[in-house]
């Protein structure tokens, strides 16, 4: 069996707007009702987890001018106040939202944390992302992002401080007993006297200890970096392979993880590998086909959006650079580095017309494109052959899309065993770490 999730690109966000299927995209953006649908949608289909993902800026690197963004609606409301009411419809499902390890203080994390895994029984996790454009730094004071292994080397301690605060409570701390009128034990509560080189807190936590004792902490960062970040804190670990996409590349990447794991003293099986992927799914092969290949001539034509996104991940203006000419050597990009750095080895050679518009033709780790049928059984064979642990839905979202995965897609895997049919465990950790 292996896991499936969700990642929830653009977060809480106006997910679909201007596209078709996208209901009252208007006038409901930023209502929660899409996501909760989609929270009781994946639980039904036996997901691990739903994703959202954040940022903290209304990105302006593309023409130097806020206009491309606002006017596609790139905006984003906070998924941290989404949680509960994803927890609230479901009983068993994870709910991932990201935060920033350089700009939240840890024990604002910690405390967010345990309160929001307190509201979920024990479902919560945290995307923890470094962050990468100078404009959201700027957001938090800062004169620019710090350079970009320094802010993983910063995420370590972060996370080392975050975790003392959740363990100043200790098991059996919370006495709850209305006869005697004790409600905490103050022998099992510590102070975590955290002093780090960049963070330093005095605990202890002020809330109620979280289910979870520490919440699922989810890393995506692809750099050496990024890789050691995740392999030393991460329960889950995404895949991105957007660049690099293949089932060898697929199977290096897990033997990497695992072998950064052994280093910091974790076992592989600690945590789960998990995919991205874009499945294409019709009511035959054929029709999946043409699907797939109208759905890439579109994106290869779109030459603005390709541009805009290839600005905001190394945060330099693609607006400026010759479409016929070479793709300018990006050096001293502080951005998405294994992102930038794939780029522009698949760019070698060529035009950046050419190059930004191979870059559409690939949406995820491996390409599953057919029937759900047949989708299903090719997910089997390549997660039997790669020893990942799962796969990551990522793409559009909207309620027809969600349902083809949903009630399509996962029941096709479980009618083969590939997926649970129903969750074992109360808390989210237990569940993804069941298999
Ligand atoms: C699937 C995926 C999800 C991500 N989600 C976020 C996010 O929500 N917020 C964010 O600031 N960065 C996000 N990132 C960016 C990563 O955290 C990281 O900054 C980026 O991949 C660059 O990492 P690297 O420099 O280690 O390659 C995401 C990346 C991937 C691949």
């Amino acid at each position: 069996m292996f896991h499936m999730g969700w990642f929830v690109g653009g977060g809480y966000t106006a997910q679909g707007w201007g596209g078709k299927w996208s209901g009252n995209a208007g006038r409901d953006a930023f209502k929660p009702d899409l996501f909760v649908d989609m929270a009781t949608s994946l639980e039904r289909a036996g997901f691990d987890y739903m994703m959202l993902e954040d940022a903290s800026l209304v990105n302006d690197v593309y023409k130097g001018s806020l206009e491309t963004t606002l006017s596609r609606g790139g905006l984003r409301n906070d998924p941290m106040t989404l949680v509960p009411l994803l927890g609230k419809v479901t009983k068993h499902l994870g709910i991932i939202a990201t935060a920033s390890t350089s700009f939240y203080p840890p024990y604002l994390a910690a405390r967010l944390a345990t309160s929001l895994d307190n509201l979920t029984d024990g479902r919560f996790g945290f995307n923890l992302v470094t962050g990468s454009a100078h404009a959201a730094a700027q957001n938090y004071g800062l004169d620019k992002h710090y350079e970009h292994d320094l802010r993983y080397e910063m995420a370590d301690e972060w996370v080392d401080c975050v975790k003392a605060l959740w363990d100043t409570w200790d098991p059996g701390a919370l006495v709850l007993d209305e006869e005697t009128g004790v409600f905490a034990d103050a022998s099992k509560v510590h102070y975590a006297d955290f002093k780090g080189r960049w963070y330093a807190s005095r605990g202890p936590l002020n809330s109620v200890p979280a289910p979870q004792g520490h919440p699922v902490i989810c890393q995506a960062g692809g750099s050496p970096a990024g890789r050691d970040f995740g392999a030393r804190n991460a329960d889950t670990l995404i895949a991105s392979l957007v660049e690099e996409p293949g089932v060898e590349n697929m199977k290096a990447y897990r033997a990497d993880i695992s072998e950064r794991m052994i280093k910091f003293g974790r076992k592989p099986t600690d945590a789960k590998v998990m995919y991205m992927v874009q499945p294409i799914l019709a009511d035959s092969d054929a029709e999946a086909r043409e699907k797939q290949q109208a759905m890439r001539a579109a994106d290869a034509a779109n030459t603005d959006a390709l541009l805009m996104s290839m600005s905001y991940f190394s945060g330099k203006d693609f607006s400026g650079f010759d479409l016929d000419a070479p793709v300018p050597d990006l050096d001293g990009h502080n951005g998405h580095k294994s992102l930038v750095d794939a780029f522009l080895k698949n760019a070698e050679g060529k035009t950046l017309r050419q190059a930004i518009a191979d870059r559409a033709q690939t949406a995820g780790s491996v390409e599953l494109v057919g029937t759900p049928d047949s989708v299903a059984v090719q997910m089997g064979e390549i997660m039997d052959e790669v020893g990942g642990d799962g796969y990551l839905i990522h793409g559009l979202i909207n309620r027809g899309r969600v349902t083809q995965m949903t009630d399509g897609l996962a029941p096709a895997l479980r009618r083969r065993g590939l997926i649970r049919s129903e969750y074992a465990y109360d808390t989210f950790k237990e569940n993804l770490l069941a298999f």
